[in-house]
């Protein structure tokens, strides 16, 4: 039986990092919808359309073939055949996944993408919408957040390590407009999904976290 569990919540809420534990605890297939919109971001970017170009962005990600594989567990984003893992997580293709993942066209396609490997295999899905449009109907629905400030000093810590330099504060700007973007946008706004059970890590360890989360598919397996 292909049992789905859909993780949602804000940027920075470690998402992807208890998404990929609760995976590999279940050994379902861990799908990080983030990274769809990141490769679609760098496509328009290397064609040079500008954020505010709707039109031009509607024709363009037509000739855009995002595909996902996954090696040695790790999930890695292909555009068109070419692997644009390693290239993702930039600001910029960041503030462009945020503007262009407001474009229905952009949804409509990556969205297929989704419910297509939902639909074959068991999966925790990660992303703004997977519980509230692209899985309605999954088994387990989380709404994964954390303050603003405590979302913002793990990225800092995080490029801080990287040896880049940077502002805790404009980091916090930046993550509390990017929620805003994600929040207020006219389709597939970020919202909590009424069945969601919501989980604030800002005071949990990711032990804490996938604890709970392994606890509500435990509760869930068993009502089933
Ligand atoms: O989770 P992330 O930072 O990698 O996501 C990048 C952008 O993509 C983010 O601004 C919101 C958008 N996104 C979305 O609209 N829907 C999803 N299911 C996943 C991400």
């Amino acid at each position: 039986m292909v049992t789905n569990i859909a993780i949602d919540g804000p940027a920075g809420a470690g998402k992807s990092t208890i998404a990929k534990r609760v995976a590999k605890e279940l050994s379902f297939i861990y799908v990080d919808t983030g990274a769809m919109y990141r490769a679609m971001a760098l496509y328009l970017l290397r064609n040079h359309i500008r954020p505010e170009d709707s039109a031009s962005m509607e024709s363009a990600c037509q000739s855009a073939d995002v595909s996902i594989i996954h090696k040695n567990g790790e999930q890695q984003v292909l555009l068109n055949g070419e692997n644009v893992t390693g290239q993702l997580r930039t600001e910029e293709v960041g503030n462009m996944a945020s503007v262009s993942s407001a474009n229905p066209k952009v949804r409509e396609k990556l969205m297929q993408l989704q419910q297509d490997l939902a639909r074959t295999n068991s999966v925790v899905m990660d992303g703004r919408d997977i519980g509230t449009k692209v899985l309605p109907d999954a088994g387990v629905k989380i709404y994964l957040t954390a303050s603003a400030r405590t979302r913002a000093l793990r990225r800092y810590q995080e490029l801080v390590k990287q040896g880049v330099s940077c502002d805790l504060d404009e980091i916090e700007r930046d993550i509390i407009l990017r929620d805003e973007r994600d929040m207020k946008r006219e389709i597939s706004p970020l919202c909590q999904a009424d069945d969601a059970v919501l989980v604030d890590s800002s005071d949990l360890g990711i032990d804490e976290v996938v604890e709970k989360i392994m606890a509500v598919y435990r509760a869930r397996s068993e009502q089933r």
